[in-house]
């Protein structure tokens, strides 16, 4: 298969057309079969669900080349499970995990030749999502749905690379307690625009966001969750059932105890513990393991002792971990790797 003339090196966290993409049309309360096809484009009523009442969900995956030239995705399954939370808590039909496998792989199988190469640093990003496309004035489900995958490729999600990041603490919440911080739904990041817009405009990276209900607690960024690391090495990241169940970080966790032999501790993190951590980073399929070199609260700063210049030694074993798992240089769990080819 011969790859697109892309300059891969050189790519950002950016949308690029692919070739195919996946449908499923729901309806008469049942899923069609679905198909793979070409046209980019949506076509539905000005009155959709998504489009007055935002029910929509979506999911974010990734497709690598590994070393001996496979192409293979990370725990889509997780991904699948999640999805179907997200519209159980949406009132939306939900996708079977198993379909959500088969769509994915079907979508990155047809999209092969912008599976960016081995060692590029580049990857094809995979985007499911599901939304309710008919008409709805009064505040109530859609009758109808569609679930779609489509594929683009990109490179790193923080310009600069794996440059320490510097981000500060939100005025803004981003999820309630009891509301649905927890389930990937496009509700909160609509939420999260005008405090992503104004980081940016103060020359912040990101947001920290705290937990609504007391603002005491660490939450987690616009699109990854936290991960501190203690003077003594200890991995530690919070637990709060207003964020996102990051598949990455669920997978980190098991890295940093089984392959590290660190101590791991999943529990609620006080932001008056953040100045003691000796190292942060950001984790997510798009960030992977981004660096947190400052945390800005209210002009206050906390400089973490891993500094501005580059990642912490934990969060770097961590990344050389993961990323040497998914590109198939060090032995995954078993059911991590999922071959597409
Ligand atoms: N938190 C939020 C708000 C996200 O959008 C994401 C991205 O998916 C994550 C965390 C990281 O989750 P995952 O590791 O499953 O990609
Ligand atoms: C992902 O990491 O897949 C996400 O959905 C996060 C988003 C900020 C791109």
């Amino acid at each position: 298969m011969e790859k697109k003339n892309i300059d891969w090196a050189n790519l950002g966290f950016g949308y690029h057309e692919t070739d195919k993409r996946y449908v499923s049309y729901y309806k008469d309360g049942a899923w069609d079969e679905g198909a793979l096809v070409t046209d980019a484009s949506i076509t539905i009523n000005e009155c959709a669900g998504v489009l007055q009442y935002a029910q929509t969900c979506f999911e974010g995956l990734k497709a690598y080349t590994t070393e001996d030239g496979r192409i293979v995705t990370f725990r889509p399954d997780l991904n699948g499970e999640r999805m179907e939370d997200s519209c159980r808590r949406l009132e939306m039909p939900v996708f079977p995990k198993e379909r959500f496998l088969d769509a994915v792989t079907k979508t990155v199988a047809a999209n092969e030749a912008y599976v960016p190469p081995y060692g590029s640093g580049a990857t094809l990003y995979i985007r499911p999502y599901l939304f309710g496309s008919s008409a709805v004035i009064g505040v109530k489900p859609a009758q109808e749905y569609q679930f779609r995958v489509f594929t683009t490729p990109v490179g790193p999600y923080f310009k600069g690379g794996v440059k320490p990041l510097t981000i500060k603490v939100s005025d803004l919440d981003r999820a309630a307690p009891n509301g649905t911080g927890h389930i990937k739904a496009g509700l909160n990041y609509a939420m999260s625009l005008h405090a992503i817009v104004t980081a940016h405009e103060e020359g912040f990276d990101e947001n920290m966001y705290l937990d609504a209900g007391t603002r005491t607690y660490v939450e987690e960024t616009g699109g990854a969750n936290f991960l501190f690391v203690t003077k003594d090495n200890k991995v530690v990241t919070p637990k709060s059932d207003s964020i996102l169940p990051s598949i990455t970080r669920r997978s980190l966790m098991v890295v940093a105890k089984d392959y590290l032999g660190l101590e791991v501790e999943e529990r609620p993190v006080a932001f008056e513990e953040v100045k003691d951590f000796a190292e942060c980073g950001l984790c997510g399929t798009a960030a992977v393991i981004s660096p947190v070199g400052k945390v800005v609260d209210h002009g206050k700063e906390i400089v973490f002792p891993s500094g501005m210049s580059e990642m912490g030694s934990v969060t770097k074993k961590l990344y050389d971990t993961l990323t040497g798992i998914q590109m198939g240089r060090i032995e995954a769990p078993e059911g991590w790797i999922h071959v597409i080819k």
